[in-house]
């Protein structure tokens, strides 16, 4: 696939850096959950801190970094006035766990909000501070810095601490190489497969997204703070726009059943004498996931895993896989970015569908005590995503695509690895994964859920200049 230049149009300097920047080599992450106590002292943290936040601009090479998100408790303690947190979009501002949402994204069951350990509309939920550094010692020390300077300052307490990591061969805890394949934003400077380029507006509020439009942007309704600090409402309202250059971010905790899954791939391709035939067992894993755990693609090596680092993102479906041979239509992969090959589009209308519904992902593993015995652990993974807007791009993804059992070129397949078929259904309960083979397909059922969420909630992830904004209100 062709290389195309994507010159560098926006303002890297305003944008919080983890949106554009993986932070592959800061290994260590910690994820402070805030509540604010006194707004005014709060504000003077903000001030404080605003510019130590890591930018978008790729000549920042920094060995730490710090980023903000806001729920929409926390911009109301920070005095964002009612009719200006109104003017947010519904999903964030009536966050992730109501009934409605619950039902499409499936959290019902163990992953019921009813039980996770936060989230839920927390109601001191109010701001989360990330960290990433390169090491633990790294981290650690950042982190007492960082919590000097909240204790000195008063006004803010932190209510929960989690932690995240990236493994050197960045391998998720199912043992898959992890975070590939990434949407590229349109004028950020990075060049890349022309098929990965996609509009600003999918990831950034305040420019045009891939239908054309500006996305739905949280636009001041009454005026507050310094005004100055905020840019024009690019659409022409007349209006100071809090979104630009700022996006939204869904965060979900997600453990992992990892014995769970590979028990469940052995029993599926035991030998006919019963023992376990491991090549078997790996690669029904790999073709569920779409790709090999070193992270190469089934469509470039659909035999066996080539190993070593052939993990590029460089392939599609409609010339090399129409049939879902290589790599199944049920596929965590080909579910969550179906590319160029819907069964209703031709390959240049599948794409640009595809391109409607993206996501940046910024996951990382986790693993912490079951209830304090430190010889057992629970693994999952810390699954972040940015985007516009949550409810056509994560809550599409995870809904329409995922949890969907008629999405595909099959009947009662949905994505084994993260998708939940609709509660208290009787057609349903049979959930299936079909691999594509010839001369007949094969047929796997009887799959249960490998992944419970435990917490999660939406944020807004403002630009920096809205961040010192918000110091001012
Ligand atoms: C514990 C849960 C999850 C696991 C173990 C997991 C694992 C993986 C792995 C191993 C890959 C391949 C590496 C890559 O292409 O970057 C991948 C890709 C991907 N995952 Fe997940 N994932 C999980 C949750 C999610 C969720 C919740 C979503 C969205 C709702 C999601 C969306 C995606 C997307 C969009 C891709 C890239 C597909 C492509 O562009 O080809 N994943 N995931």
């Amino acid at each position: 696939m062709a290389i195309v230049d994507n010159p560098r149009t926006l303002d890297l300097d305003d944008i919080q850096g983890m949106v554009s920047k993986g932070y592959g080599k800061l290994y260590k992450t910690a994820y402070f959950f805030l509540k604010v106590d006194e707004a005014k002292k709060a504000k003077l943290w903000l001030k404080e801190i605003a510019p130590f936040i890591d930018s978008a601009n790729i000549k920042n090479t920094s060995e730490k970094t710090l980023h903000l998100a806001f729920t929409p408790s926390g911009l109301s303690k920070l005095g964002l006035s009612q009719k200006n947190i109104d003017a947010f979009p519904t999903s964030f501002v009536e966050g992730v766990s109501t009934e409605n949402r619950n039902r499409i994204l499936g959290d019902y069951g163990d992953s019921d909000p009813q039980n996770w350990r936060w989230g839920a509309q927390q109601s001191d939920l109010d701001i989360l501070l990330i960290f990433h550094a390169s090491s633990v010692e790294s981290l650690n020390a950042f982190i007492e810095e960082q919590k000097g300077i909240i204790e000195d300052n008063g006004g803010i307490t932190i209510v929960t601490e989690l932690k995240g990591f990236l493994t050197e061969d960045n391998k998720e805890p199912f043992g898959f190489h992890d975070g590939i394949s990434q949407p590229i934003i349109k004028g950020s400077g990075r060049p890349g497969p022309e098929n990965d380029i996609v509009e600003t507006g999918e990831f950034l509020l305040g420019y045009k997204n891939e239908h054309g439009q500006y996305p739905f942007s949280p636009l001041l309704e009454e005026n507050q703070g310094n005004l100055t600090l905020l840019a024009d409402d690019i659409a022409g309202s007349g209006k100071k726009d809090l979104g630009r250059n700022g996006t939204f971010m869904v965060f979900r905790q997600m453990e992992q059943h990892v014995d769970k899954f590979w028990n469940s791939m052995e029993e599926k391709t035991k030998n006919e004498d019963g023992s376990v035939n491991e090549d078997a067992k790996i690669k029904l894993a790999s073709k569920c996931i779409g790709r090999w755990p070193s992270g190469a693609s089934l469509v470039n090596f659909p035999d066996a895993d080539p190993g070593g680092s052939l993990d590029n993102d460089d392939f599609s479906y409609a010339d090399h896989d129409p049939d879902g041979l290589k790599c199944p239509f049920g596929s965590h992969l080909r579910t969550n970015n179906p590319r160029d090959s819907f069964r209703w589009y031709n390959k240049e209308q599948s794409l640009k569908v595809s391109k409607r519904h993206r996501i940046i992902r910024r996951g990382r593993s986790y693993e912490m005590p079951v209830n304090g015995n430190e010889d057992k652990k629970e693994v999952g993974l810390q699954f972040i995503c940015f985007n516009t807007n949550i409810e056509l791009q994560f809550e599409f993804i995870q809904h329409a695509w995922s949890n969907n059992n008629q999405m595909r070129h099959l009947s009662n397949d949905i994505d084994v690895i993260i998708g939940v078929p609709p509660e208290n259904d009787p057609n349903n309960k049979n959930v299936q994964f079909t691999v594509q083979a010839e001369p007949v397909n094969e047929y796997y059922d009887g799959w249960e859920r490998f992944v419970t969420i435990k917490g999660g909630e939406y944020f807004f992830f403002p630009s920096i200049s809205v961040i010192n904004f918000l110091s001012t209100l």
